[in-house]
């Protein structure tokens, strides 16, 4: 009885297990209340699968995450890993991953908590309701270009999308603009690029069986301009791989911190679910890290992957009250704080409050 479902854990690097853990301790928590139950399957990859097995991402793991009806996952890299060659680093592991899964549509909403709009860099009522969802392109682009090469006089990547690679992901962006404010902001280099004036003239393409959305192009460059001038314009921000790279990293701070932010990693049979921050070895260990971001891409992997949308909300509400009532961790202690706490205490209380708001079913 009841529903099952199997997760891969990937912890990774750094502070990866760490905030994984809290997430864990959180989805426990609710499904122990919400009739349904949770199998995890942990798998190796980045530094700590290149230490215990050679390879950043071994087959096992690539086999594991067939099994599973969804990852969830921490981060990876480091200093440690920085010198090896390039197919042997951290990084190669996730990319290799992202494609092997053939998780091509890349989900990274930045919103500001109305608890934290003193904790953004920017004004008040420059973040204030902002509700932003980049749909990055994941498996293309620059990243994934052939032909590449390091010489020794020459280096390059080249940038290359197909026809069926900018459809896919620019029909996921419409789908999303349907159920949030039916704005779609492509973003490019068509000034300058023949692979962006393609990109551009297919998503016009692809806008033609969504009469409802609005789209509209903005160059990169201005576009990053303006997701800090006024980034309220901004609905859905449709972009390919590298651009989409920077613009959520940009996007994030408008939250006040990158630990808030999650990510789903979708389009494929299983998607994998992961906070938008790295593995800040400079933090590992120490237990200061914030585990919202990774709770918050469990919330995300109940909502998209799994279909369990009240067990979603429910987290949802618990990192609103825990930040409400002033529980912080140090990279928001500062902004109206009644106590600073550590990855774990952020963990207990939200764990604490989904269990309390959740009925026996
Ligand atoms: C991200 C990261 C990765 C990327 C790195 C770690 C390869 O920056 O998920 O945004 O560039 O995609
Ligand atoms: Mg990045």
């Amino acid at each position: 009885m009841g529903r099952n479902y199997r997760i891969g854990i990937i912890k990774g690097d750094g502070i990866g297990p760490e905030v994984v853990d809290e997430a864990i301790k959180v989805l426990d928590a609710l499904s122990a209340n919400m009739g349904f139950n949770l199998e995890y399957e942990e798998m190796l990859m980045g530094g700590v699968a290149v230490d215990e097995t050679g390879v950043p991402l071994p087959d096992e793991t690539i086999q594991g995450v067939k099994r599973c009806d969804a990852v969830l996952f921490g981060a990876i890299g480091g200093p440690k890993w920085d010198n090896l060659e390039r197919h042997l680093r951290p990084e190669s592991g996730l990319l290799a991953l992202r494609k092997s899964m053939g998780t091509f549509a890349n989900l990274r909403p930045a919103m500001v908590y109305d608890e934290l709009v003193n904790a953004s860099t920017l004004k008040q009522k420059v973040v204030q309701g902002v509700d932003i969802m980049v749909v990055r392109e994941l498996t293309g682009g620059l990243y994934f270009g052939e032909p590449r090469e390091l010489g020794v006089d020459r280096a390059y990547n080249t940038m290359v999308y197909t026809r069926e690679e900018v459809v896919r992901i620019a029909k996921v962006a419409f789908e999303i603009a349907m159920k949030r404010d039916k704005r779609v902001c492509s973003v490019d280099k068509a000034n300058v690029l023949e692979v962006s004036q393609f990109w551009r003239e297919i998503v016009i393409e692809v806008a033609e069986d969504y009469p409802e959305v609005e789209l509209t192009h903005m160059y990169v460059d201005n576009a990053t301009m303006q997701l800090i001038r006024e980034p309220k314009q901004f609905d859905v921000i449709l972009t390919g791989n590298i651009f989409g790279d920077i613009l959520s990293d940009a996007a994030s701070m408008l939250s006040g911190s990158i630990g808030l932010l999650p990510s789903a990693s979708t389009g494929s049979k299983v998607g994998i679910y992961e906070p938008i921050h790295g593995s800040a070895p400079d933090i590992a260990g120490q237990g200061i890290a914030n585990p919202l971001a990774t709770i918050s891409s469990a919330s995300m992997m109940l909502r998209y992957a799994l279909g369990e949308y009240e067990a979603a909300d429910k987290i949802d509400a618990a990192i609103k009250k825990s930040l409400a009532m002033g529980y912080r961790t140090g990279d928001l202690g500062a902004y109206d704080a009644k106590e600073i706490c550590s990855c774990t205490e952020i963990g207990d209380i939200i764990a604490n409050y989904v269990c309390k708001s959740g009925k026996k079913k």
